[in-house]
């Protein structure tokens, strides 16, 4: 008698649990946040209207910089995300009716920035960075989708992704999203300006800072707890903190910190990596006047208070010692023409190295593999050019680039811990192009 009581009620839980999953799976804990005057369609005149704000906002969330090739037409799609799963290919996104968005109503277009859901039900991947959008006010996606609507429709059908992206997972991503995807909100706070608001409201949702500079949970969601506390290692550089307190460390104000992302060239070094593409196709291009909110928002504390720069890093006492002159040597003879011999950098040559972000984070991933791998030619704002960042992996050997990180750290970095051979050697095989 007491064990059929056991197996009935374990019977019941499996069917509970059984119906539950197919409830997710089929998407019935995944409610629309679509405005209800999305149904209605614009006019021509209102579409018309709207685009010089939807392009300002398509440059905020970085649209066409994800989704164009280096050379490719504008918004086009086929560029490759590397996953642990496979490749996954963001798609064209241009009004064309058969390969691009042009059958997309006003809704359709809501119902992906707001719910990461494209017509058909097709649940989009995390790839598109709808755990972000999704805060965006009705009013601006209208205006996104009136400029996403304008520009030249191109025929160009999408690129195949491969490994677990071929199979039919999509229903899946229910699931993924019952855990990953919180209903946010813009943020907002008491006695805010307006100016800190748009700061929030571009940060937190089109901007999408924290897809790279957030870390993320073992299920590839955004810990959004940890927000902006520095993110996971992408294309082999480790992405930095950039919240305010660890901001104003570095030598951050609003100003130049609005500067660096106007321009990519600060005192604190040149945006690189993937970091190199959100300055060179958004923020750069962007109005001044948002610009200047991010940087606002970013160096505001919890506490509401806009914080002022730190000063410059001292040199440690440990860089005189004799044990680390070799790095110091290395430095002169391999380095200092281009950054100068006190590490102060030279204009439109190379960036200083005292105080750069890369010398002065606790972790010496970037220094190292910037040394070893260098940087390949970039333009910056007003078409500056600097010279290339040679790489050394062919040039020096492991203990000698570790000795060379060491003694940088301790002059401009204030960084005392010593990079080892080992932590070199690691890096040596290049992660990224
Ligand atoms: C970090 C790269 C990235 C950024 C930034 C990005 N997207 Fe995407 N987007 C993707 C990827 C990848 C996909 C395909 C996802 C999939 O196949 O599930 C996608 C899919 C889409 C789709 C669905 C197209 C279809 O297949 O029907 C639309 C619409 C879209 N993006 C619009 C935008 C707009 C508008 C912006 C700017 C606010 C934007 N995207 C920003 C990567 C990005
Ligand atoms: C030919 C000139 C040149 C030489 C020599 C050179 N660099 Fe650079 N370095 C650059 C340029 C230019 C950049 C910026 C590249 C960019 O972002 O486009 C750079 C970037 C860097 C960065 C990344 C930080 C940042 O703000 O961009 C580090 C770290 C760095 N160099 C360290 C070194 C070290 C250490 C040496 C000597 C082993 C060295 N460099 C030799 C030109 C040079
Ligand atoms: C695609 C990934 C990615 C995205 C998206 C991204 N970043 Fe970055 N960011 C990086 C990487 C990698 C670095 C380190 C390399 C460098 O310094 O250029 C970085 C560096 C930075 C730095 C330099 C920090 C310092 O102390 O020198 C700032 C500031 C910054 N990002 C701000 C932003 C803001 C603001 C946004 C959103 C508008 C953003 N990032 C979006 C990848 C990203």
């Amino acid at each position: 008698m007491k064990s059929h009581t056991l197996r009935n009620s374990l019977l019941g839980i499996l069917i509970l649990l059984i119906v539950l999953s197919i409830a997710v799976l089929v998407g019935v804990f995944r409610s629309s946040s679509v405005a209800p005057q999305a149904k209605q369609p614009l006019s021509d005149a209102q579409m018309h209207d709207l685009i010089p704000t939807g392009r300002e906002l398509a440059l905020a969330g970085n649209c066409m910089g994800c989704h164009s090739q280096a050379q490719g037409p504008m918004g086009a799609g086929g560029v490759p995300i590397d996953t642990p799963f496979g490749t996954l290919h963001s798609t064209n996104i241009t009004p064309d009716p058969t390969y691009g968005i042009g059958k997309y109503t006003r809704e359709d277009f809501h119902r992906v920035m707001r719910d990461g859901i494209a017509p058909g039900n097709r649940n989009l991947y995390p790839g598109m960075p709808f755990v972000f959008t999704h805060i965006t006010r009705p009013d601006d996606i209208d205006a996104l989708y009136a400029y996403i609507m304008s520009v030249p429709p191109i025929a160009q059908p999408n690129a195949n992704n491969t490994g677990v992206f071929t199979l039919p997972v999509r229903p899946f991503m229910n699931f993924w999203a019952l855990i990953n995807f919180p209903d946010r909100e813009p943020p907002t706070r008491q006695g805010a300006s307006e100016q800190w608001l748009r700061g929030a409201y571009l940060v937190e949702g089109l901007g999408h800072c924290g897809a790279c500079h957030t870390p993320r949970n073992i299920t590839m969601g955004v810990s959004f707890s940890r927000s902006l506390q520095g993110g996971d290692a992408i294309d082999g550089l480790t992405v930095p903190n950039i919240t305010a307190e660890t901001l104003a460390q570095r030598g951050f104000d609003a100003a130049s910190l609005s500067q660096y992302l106007r321009t990519g060239t600060s005192a604190q070094g040149t945006s690189f990596g993937s970091m190199y593409t959100v300055t060179h196709f958004s923020t750069s291009a962007m109005q001044r006047e948002d610009v200047d909110a991010i940087a606002t928002y970013l160096m505001t504390d919890k506490q509401g208070k806009l914080l002022a720069a730190a000063p410059g890093p001292e040199a440690l006492p440990i860089a005189s010692d004799p044990l680390l002159q070799p790095g110091r040597l290395s430095y002169m003879s391999a380095c200092a023409a281009c950054h100068g011999v006190s590490g102060e950098g030279i204009p439109n040559v190379a960036p200083p190295m005292r105080g750069n972000t890369a010398v002065m984070m606790e972790d010496p991933n970037n220094l190292v593999t910037v040394i070893l791998h260098g940087v390949q030619t970039q333009t910056f704002a007003g078409n500056e050019r600097m010279y290339a960042m040679p790489g050394f992996a062919d040039r020096m050997s492991a203990a000698d680039v570790a000795g060379l990180a060491t003694w940088m750290r301790a002059q401009w970095g204030a960084q005392a811990q010593p990079v080892t051979a080992e932590q070199v050697q690691k890096l040596i095989p290049k992660t990224y192009d």
